[in-house]
């Protein structure tokens, strides 16, 4: 699938659930959000049918999002029938890490392309009030076994807030020094309750970065399907990426498009354009007049994200699975 300014769609990240077992401060209300109807939900199979008709149309890279994807019954089974299936080159999934002890093993041997864990503080106070109440060690512990076993992609996402964890830039980064881990310092992205925060900009992170640990090493390839950018530094095992939607747009570059829960379609993270697949779902339009509109409509993906405009969408991060 080609785009209108050329750019190769091959690469589809899927919200299995809105829902979350935790309730981070710039994600989500503390009240949480109103629960989808169960009906409302797409079935796996709806989910898998859709993903072997998008594979047709050259998605061959699957992220497995949420909410928190684990807390959806039977995720671990429908990311394993992905997985096996060799039509699907990468399925990586996004987690809050708390639900991993049960499920690690099994990602392990189906030998999942990808695991990123979302962690923001490595302060047990404060992790505990940015997600309103998780506990810090589960995740650590979480990680550590991945790191054990030997598993080799493991990447950590961190959002900065300034004045809240932006302390910790290099608590983080002595982490990555010691470990075969990818960190990734997120940018916010002000949308829903992350307004109330105050992004960090990457020139913020170096700064502290190279004035502690020196000369930056540039890492020029990609090490995964999505838009971080990755330095080193000198005798560190692993490496650090940034993020950053806002003042380092990657949109020139985007693969990729959205599932929602739903089984709608969404063709960019900020906007709510894309297209429904009830009709094809239900049988009122076949496979091949559904990926004619596909293609006809993917000319509406946007150049690029403008979070200061007022067209933004309307749905919070945990539906749109980040
Ligand atoms: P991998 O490195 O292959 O695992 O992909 P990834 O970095 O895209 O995965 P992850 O789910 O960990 O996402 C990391 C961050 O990137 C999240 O904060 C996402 O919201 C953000 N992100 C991913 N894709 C986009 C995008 O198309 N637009 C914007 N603005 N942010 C994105
Ligand atoms: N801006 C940037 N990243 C965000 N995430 C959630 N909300 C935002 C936001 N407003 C991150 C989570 C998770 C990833 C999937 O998206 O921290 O790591
Ligand atoms: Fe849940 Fe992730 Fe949102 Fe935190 S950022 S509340 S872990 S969906």
């Amino acid at each position: 699938m080609i785009d209108l300014y050329s750019r190769k769609i091959d690469y589809i990240r899927v919200s299995l659930t809105d829902r979350c077992n935790m309730r981070c401060v710039y994600c989500m209300p503390e009240y949480g959000i109103e629960k989808m109807c169960h009906s409302d939900v797409l079935s796996y199979e709806d989910m898998y049918k859709l993903l072997k008709t998008l594979n047709r149309a050259g998605i061959k890279k699957v992220k497995i999002t949420g909410g928190e994807p684990f807390v959806r019954r039977d995720a671990i089974k429908f990311i394993e029938k992905l997985k096996s299936d060799s039509s699907f080159e990468k399925v990586t999934v996004t987690t809050n890490g708390m639900l991993l002890d049960k499920y690690v093993d099994e990602l392990i041997k189906m030998k999942i392309d990808g695991i990123n864990i979302s962690l923001d503080s490595l302060k047990e106070d404060r992790y505990k009030k940015l997600t309103r109440g998780a506990d810090l060690k589960v995740v650590l512990k979480n990680i550590k076994y991945i790191l054990e076993s030997g598993y080799g992609n493991l990447k950590i996402n961190t959002v900065l807030m300034d004045g809240i964890n932006s302390d910790e830039i290099l608590d983080f980064a002595t982490l990555v020094r010691g470990n075969k881990i990818s960190l990734r310092f997120i940018e916010l992205m002000p949308i829903g309750e992350a307004r109330d925060f105050i992004p960090v900009s990457r020139e913020q992170v170096l700064k502290t970065l190279i004035s502690e640990f020196g000369e930056l090493k540039p890492i020029n390839k990609n090490l995964g399907n999505g838009p971080a950018e990755y330095i080193t530094f000198k005798n560190f095992k692993g490496n650090i990426g940034f993020i950053d939607a806002v003042n380092h747009k990657f949109c020139r570059d985007c693969n990729r498009i959205r599932m929602d829960s739903r089984g709608n379609i969404k063709f960019c993270l900020q906007y709510d354009i894309g297209i429904g697949t009830e009709d094809y779902l239900s049988g009122k339009i076949s496979e091949d007049e559904f990926l004619k509109k596909l293609n006809m409509r993917i000319c509406d993906k946007p150049l690029e994200n403008n979070f200061s405009s007022e067209s933004v969408g309307k749905f919070t991060m945990n539906q749109i699975g980040g």
